[in-house]
């Protein structure tokens, strides 16, 4: 048994909001990011949202991007109030890089299943048992957690961020273990310890379904991100040829944005949540951009709606605070991330 198997199973730590389908007309659409378009600038606010947001909550965001493009923004933006169009970590890493600025989650369903693997008294008693390792957290993790942790990393940016740090100091990698591996193959090192966690959106991306879509359309690109459940077979395919090199990219959900503007390719395999189409699709009209896994929808994010914008900008509530101590803590090993990239 591994040391980390008693931690499992994750499934009972969160719950799933149920997927709401908003049956607003075009014309309510409208009106709605009108008033929320008035409301941001009497309020002085800034919408960021992430990649996976639905596609109306995209159209009214000042920033769309990746976790690192975010808690960049979160930290250099003017604006008094962040709308946090978004899931909770995100938006605690907003608060912690900005402390002076009001944070609002509209809707504090908005979880995440892969930061709920792991809590800060699993990874101090974690800690305790490889002392001499040096701990680097993903960005989907709680600020507590964060707060026990030597380095931030995002999917971007992980690379970068272990090639940082000196060849022998072993590296426990919380909490993705799919992410883990492919930065365990992409660095060479042996000495990442992978903590056992996962989204279950992600997990759900299998190497059957990236098989199948090659298959029936051999000369499309693949563009993987490395929380999925298939990238370990597909950068092992990868390796032994039975993928292309030139067609198989792991990337960040940014990452896949800017790979957009060096390829040729008419036809691309989208392995994330669905959300990732709409702005690719706005972005590249022309081109044609398939989900390996129609069906990855993450339930937290999709929490996310026009009315809980409107309600946020309204009432300033609900904020997401973070206490001092921990944002302090926590703050050292984001700050780490961000001088490396
Ligand atoms: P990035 O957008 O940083 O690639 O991360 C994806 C994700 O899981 C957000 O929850
Ligand atoms: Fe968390 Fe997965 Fe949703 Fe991203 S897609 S917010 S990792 S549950």
């Amino acid at each position: 048994m591994s040391d980390t198997a008693h931690f499992l199973p994750f499934e009972s730590r969160y719950t799933l909001p149920p997927v709401e389908m908003i049956g607003d007309s075009p014309a309510e659409i409208l009106s709605k990011q009108e008033r929320i378009g008035r409301l941001k600038e009497e309020r002085n606010a800034v919408i960021l949202a992430h990649n996976y947001q639905r596609d109306e909550v995209q159209e009214i965001a000042d920033f769309v991007g990746d976790s690192l493009g975010l808690s960049q923004q979160a930290a250099s933006t003017p604006a008094e109030v962040i709308v946090f169009c978004g899931v909770n970590f995100m938006a605690e890493t907003a608060a912690i890089l900005s402390p002076d600025k009001t944070v609002l989650l509209p809707d504090l369903r908005a979880g995440c299943s892969l930061s709920s693997t792991i809590t800060a008294k699993e990874l101090r008693a974690w800690k305790a048992r490889y002392p001499e390792a040096v701990v680097v957290s993903y960005v989907n993790t709680s600020a507590e957690v964060k707060a026990e942790s030597d380095y931030c990393c995002t999917s971007a940016n992980a690379v970068k961020v272990v090639s940082a740090i000196s060849a022998e100091r072993p590296i426990l990698f919380v909490p993705d273990k799919f992410l883990a591996a492919a930065v365990a193959r992409q660095t060479g090192r042996a000495n990442i310890i992978a903590y056992p966690g996962y989204c279950h959106v992600h997990r759900t991306i299998r190497p059957e379904q990236v098989l199948e879509m090659m298959e029936e359309h051999p000369d499309i690109e693949l563009l993987i991100h490395p929380e999925c459940g298939c990238v370990t077979s597909c950068m092992a395919r990868v390796a032994d040829g039975t993928l292309s090199s030139e067609r198989t990219f792991f990337l960040s959900t940014e990452g896949m944005m800017r790979h957009l503007s060096n390829s040729t390719a008419q036809e691309f395999a989208i392995g994330t949540e669905v959300g990732m189409l709409h702005r690719l699709r706005k972005i590249s009209p022309d081109k044609s951009f398939l989900p390996v896994n129609p069906e990855a929808v993450c339930e937290f994010m999709k929490t996310i709606t026009l009315d809980g914008v409107l309600r946020s900008l309204e009432t300033l509530e609900p904020q997401i605070c973070v206490p001092q101590e921990t944002a302090r803590r926590a703050k050292i090993a984001i700050d780490r991330m961000l001088e490396i990239v």
